[in-house]
C-alpha cells in the first residue's frame, strides 16, 4: 500500500499541495498517496489522530491550523518554535516531529530560484503577521547588510525585531520616506483584499526586486507600485509555495525533488 500523507486545513478547496506533491511523488519515483482533508475548526487534534490512526505519515498544515499543530506537535524545530507556528508535521510511533518550512521556502526562492543572495543586501519587509515570524530567522541567516520591519501597528514589528539578533530593526511607515533598499517583500495580508500598504514610493528607487508573498492575485497594488517605479524583478508566492512543499517532502522521503516543473505549472502571469 502506498505510504500517506495529507495537508490539513479549514477551508481546503484551494489548495495545490495534492498537484505539488503528487508531481513531486511522481518525479522522484516515490509510493505515496497525498490528499486534502477539511479539518473541523473545533477538532484539529482528533482529525490528525485519525489519519494517524489510518496509517498517515505526514502532513502539511495551513490556515487556520498553524497554532493548532504548534501545540498538537511533541517535538519542534528551532525554527518553528522562533515562528511560533507549525506547517508540517512527520509521525513516528507516539512522536509527532514538527517543523515550519514557510521561511526557507522564501529564502530558496529568493536565493537559489531567482538568483538573488540576500547577503550584504539591504532588505525592507513590510509586516509583522505570522508570515514575518517564520521568516526572521531564515532572512538573519543569510547576512543581509539590514533588515528593516515596518508595520502599521509599530509595537508588533519592534517586538518581533527584538527577538533575534543582528542588524534588524522596526518602523513605522511613515519612516519609511528616504530610506532605500534592494529588496522589499510584502508579507502584509493587505494584497488578499487589493489594498496597498501605505509604503512611500521612493523605498523603490534603488530596488532591484519587490516579492510579494500572496500567490496568485497577479499584479497586487503592491507590485504594481513596485513596477512603476522601475524594479526589474516582481515576483509573487508561486516559488515560495513549491519550494517550501519541497523541504517538506525531502524531510520525510529523503530525497529532494526539483521544483522548476511544479513552478511553472503553478505560475500565473503577473499581468
Ligand atoms: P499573516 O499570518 O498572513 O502574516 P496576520 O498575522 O494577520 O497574517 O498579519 C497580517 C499583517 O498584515 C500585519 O502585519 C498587518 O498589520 P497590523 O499588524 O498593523 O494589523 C498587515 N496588514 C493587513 N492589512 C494591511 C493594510 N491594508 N495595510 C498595511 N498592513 C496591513
Amino acid at each position: 500500500m502506498s505510504d500517506k500523507y495529507a495537508v490539513i486545513g479549514n477551508p481546503i478547496g484551494h489548495t495545490k499541495s495534492p498537484l505539488i506533491h503528487g508531481q513531486f511523488a511522481q518525479s522522484t519515483a516515490q509510493d505515496l498517496v497525498y490528499t486534502a482533508i477539511e479539518g473541523p475548526l473545533d477538532g484539529f487534534a482528533a482529525a490528525v489522530d485519525a489519519f494517524r490512526a489510518a496509517g498517515g505519515l505526514g502532513m502539511n498544515i495551513t490556515t487556520p491550523f498553524k497554532l493548532d499543530a504548534f501545540r498538537y506537535a511533541t517535538d519542534l524545530t528551532e525554527r518553528a518554535r522562533r515562528a511560533g507556528a507549525v506547517n508540517a508535521m512527520k509521525f513516528e510511533g507516539e512522536r509527532a516531529y514538527a517543523d515550519n518550512f514557510d521561511g526557507v521556502g522564501l529564502v530558496r526562492d529568493i536565493v537559489h530560484n531567482m538568483g538573488c543572495p540576500l547577503q550584504g543586501q539591504r532588505v525592507l519587509v513590510l509586516g509583522a503577521g505570522g508570515a514575518v515570524r517564520g521568516a526572521l530567522l531564515p532572512f538573519m541567516e543569510q547576512h543581509p547588510a539590514r533588515l528593516v520591519l515596518a508595520n502599521r501597528t509599530l509595537e508588533k514589528a519592534r517586538a518581533l525585531a527584538a527577538t533575534i539578533a543582528g542588524p534588524i530593526t522596526a518602523c513605522s511607515y511613515a519612516e519609511l520616506a528616504g530610506q532605500q533598499f534592494d529588496m522589499v517583500v510584502n508579507a502584509t495580508s493587505a494584497s488578499l483584499r487589493a489594498e496597498l500598504p501605505p509604503v512611500p514610493a521612493s523605498v523603490f528607487s534603488q530596488a532591484h526586486l519587490a516579492y510579494e508573498l500572496a500567490y496568485g492575485k497577479g499584479l497586487t497594488p503592491f507590485l504594481r507600485l513596485a513596477q512603476n517605479a522601475g524594479v526589474a524583478q516582481l515576483a509573487d508566492g508561486v516559488g515560495m509555495l513549491a519550494e517550501q512543499a519541497a523541504e517538506a517532502f525531502a524531510w520525510w522521503r529523503g530525497v529532494r525533488p526539483e521544483t522548476r516543473a511544479v513552478i511553472e505549472k503553478l505560475t500565473i502571469p503577473l499581468l
